[in-house]
């Protein structure tokens, strides 16, 4: 008996002291690899790096449009980085027909006409933009869309790709309360996500108190210009006690993430505004948001959706996508 409990502890203790060499060597993979490919000024700019910072720069501005209370002239700072990026591009001779680069004029043009309908001056970046004009796609109409309630709803309701097209980033919301029966709905269809043999390891933390909806607002960059307007929270998680050792160590992202696309479709359909947002924080801010919302520390937060009502005249960013022919690479 005794001899077969020695084994047992024998046996845990080099399992332990296995998962601790392959956590180790995995981790160090990763590391590495974010060390390595991840974008920073002193990496220089490549096409790769400086792409998605033109994406993101133009972005900034662009959503800036669909917000609550725009204050006019804004974003100097995003602006003077966006022009940053631009001339590092042109600088580099990347091909000026790319869409990084194109919805960067795109964004700025629709700025200037944004601000031209509510009579604001925006001079100096009308003059910036002679400079980028001959190379302006003009097939491309960056800015904001917009839909009366009612269609807003009849497509969300429509067929799947009437759904998925009309599926926008809600930043402005109407008044009325988020009800209970809708996320409940919502939650129902986002179940029948696939999972790595069914495991299912995401939580949701559905977050209403006034209290905690600020604390997250402290911890949060991403809610500039409509995050006090935000109903509640959707904070999803995945268990990482689920998973099955280090060679699964990025599943919780991916279930959890597949799962929080699923809900972003759902919550469109039952009618209710959401915009996912970021959890792209160092561990200290993690810590701090497991205690503050008393999440399990072996959950890994995925991100967090921004839910509300609708208004009666839906605006949204357009944020414009890659062609087919820029992500697909067929193997043969
Ligand atoms: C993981 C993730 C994090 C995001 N974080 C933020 C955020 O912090 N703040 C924000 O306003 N939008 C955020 N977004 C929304 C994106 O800006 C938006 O999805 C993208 O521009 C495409 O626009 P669309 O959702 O309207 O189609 C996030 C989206 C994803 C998928």
């Amino acid at each position: 008996m005794e001899m077969k409990y020695i084994s047992v502890k024998v046996r845990s203790a080099f399992r332990t002291c296995m998962q601790i060499f392959e956590a180790l060597a995995d981790g160090l993979y990763d590391t590495f690899k974010v060390i390595k490919y991840t974008s920073g000024w002193w990496k220089g700019y490549e096409l790769e790096r400086i792409e998605p910072k033109l994406h993101a720069a133009a972005h900034v501005l662009e959503k800036g449009m669909s917000l609550p209370d725009v204050r006019l002239g804004y974003g100097a700072s995003g602006l003077r980085s966006l022009y940053g990026l631009m001339n590092a591009y042109v600088k580099s001779g990347f091909p000026p027909n790319r869409l990084a680069y194109q919805n960067a004029i795109s964004v700025l043009h629709a700025y200037v006409a944004y601000h031209k309908e509510r009579e604001h001056d925006v001079n100096e970046v009308k003059k910036r933009l002679t400079q980028y004009e001959l190379s302006c796609d003009q097939s491309l109409e960056a800015g904001t869309v917009g839909f009366p309630l009612e269609e807003y709803r009849k497509l969300a309701t429509g067929n799947f790709e009437q759904l998925a097209q009309s599926r926008f980033s809600i930043r402005a919301y109407g008044p009325e309360p988020v009800r209970r029966e809708d996320i409940y709905k919502a939650m129902e269809i986002a179940r029948k996500t696939p999972s790595a043999c069914n495991r299912q390891s995401w939580r949701v933390y559905w977050v209403r108190s006034k209290k905690k909806k600020e604390e997250i607002l402290k911890l949060h960059n991403g809610h500039r210009g409509f995050g006090d307007t935000i109903e509640s929270f959707l904070v999803i998680t995945a268990d990482i006690k689920m998973i099955f050792g280090t060679a699964e160590r990025n599943q919780v992202f991916v279930d959890g993430g597949l799962y929080s696309m699923s809900l972003l479709y759902a919550l469109h359909y039952v009618g209710l505004g959401a915009c996912p947002m970021n959890w792209c924080v160092r561990y200290r801010k993690d810590k701090a948001f497991h205690r503050m919302l008393d999440i399990p520390d072996s959950e890994a937060v995925v991100m967090l959706i921004a839910v509300g009502s609708l208004p009666s005249e839906v605006i949204a960013a357009k944020s414009e996508r890659k062609a087919v022919d820029d992500i697909l690479k067929v193997v043969e």
